[in-house]
């Protein structure tokens, strides 16, 4: 018999998630400090927010100073989300429902600056992704991405205390790369998503032509550390900005 987890899709938990980010989570919080910090001039830019979800990075970057942005996601109920808040609180974003892999309905050299927070796992295909923002950036634009850690959160880790009490991530299979699910009914990560290593993260980039120019781990901010301690020694995320 299937459960909730088993076959959770970003369609299916776009309500959830939404509800997730507005009480204020952490991670996300997170996520989209470390995507504006790393994206540079983007005051003036076209910006691309590729696997958008609801808008919390596109949203951050139209604050920003963003002369355009636009949020591209496959899942309608996510795009319809995103809507939902521009409606409310406008601040002239374009949100479109769009393939990552392809990026079809985008015209070539279009964006100074493209960004995935927290969706190069969730994307089948890499090289397909890497190739498609490539394309639609201007030449010298920049690509920042941020990465749920996959050394700390690859399939199957484990939050552990060690005797003397101190949190720590227990890794027990890295080198696999596969599709998984979390198992934790509750979890962002039901819904499913791709593990790769950061070896295969980082060989993508030159091979798709970027030229890798910075790397984050960030600590936790006050949020986080609060509703996940662990993530103050460890880093959750593994940010990165590379030029076209
Ligand atoms: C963890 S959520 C991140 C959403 C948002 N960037 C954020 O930080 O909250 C992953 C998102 O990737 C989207 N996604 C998965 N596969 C995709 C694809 N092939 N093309 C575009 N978006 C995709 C999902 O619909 C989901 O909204």
């Amino acid at each position: 018999m299937s459960t909730e987890s088993e076959s959770a899709t970003w369609s299916g938990i776009a309500g959830w998630y939404d509800e997730l980010l507005q009480a204020g989570s952490g991670p996300h919080q997170l996520a989209a400090e470390t995507t504006v910090r790393l994206s540079p001039a983007v005051h003036g830019s076209d910006v691309l927010d590729v696997a958008c979800g609801q808008g919390i990075a596109s949203r951050a970057l139209a604050r920003a100073g963003a002369r355009s942005v636009t949020g591209a996601d496959l899942a309608p109920e996510m795009i319809e989300a995103a809507r939902r808040h521009e409606a409310n609180d406008p601040l002239g974003i374009v949100y479109l429902v769009e393939d990552a892999a392809t990026l079809r309905t985008l015209p070539d050299a279009a964006f100074d600056l493209v960004t995935c927070q927290l969706g190069l796992m969730d994307i089948p295909d890499l090289t397909a992704a890497l190739t498609a923002v490539h394309r639609v950036l201007r030449p010298g634009g920049s690509f920042v991405f941020v990465l749920a850690h996959p050394c700390f959160l690859a399939p199957g880790a484990q939050t552990v205390r060690t005797a003397e009490g101190r949190p720590g991530r227990l890794i027990t299979d890295y080198l696999g790369e596969r599709f998984w699910r979390s198992p934790k009914p509750q979890g962002v990560r039901r819904a499913g998503n791709h593990h790769r290593t950061l070896a295969t993260y980082l060989n993508a980039l030159p091979a798709c032509g970027f030229t890798l120019e910075l790397i984050e781990e960030p600590p936790a901010g006050a949020l986080l550390a609060r509703q996940q301690p662990v993530y103050s020694a460890i880093p959750i995320f593994f940010a990165a900005r590379a030029r076209r």
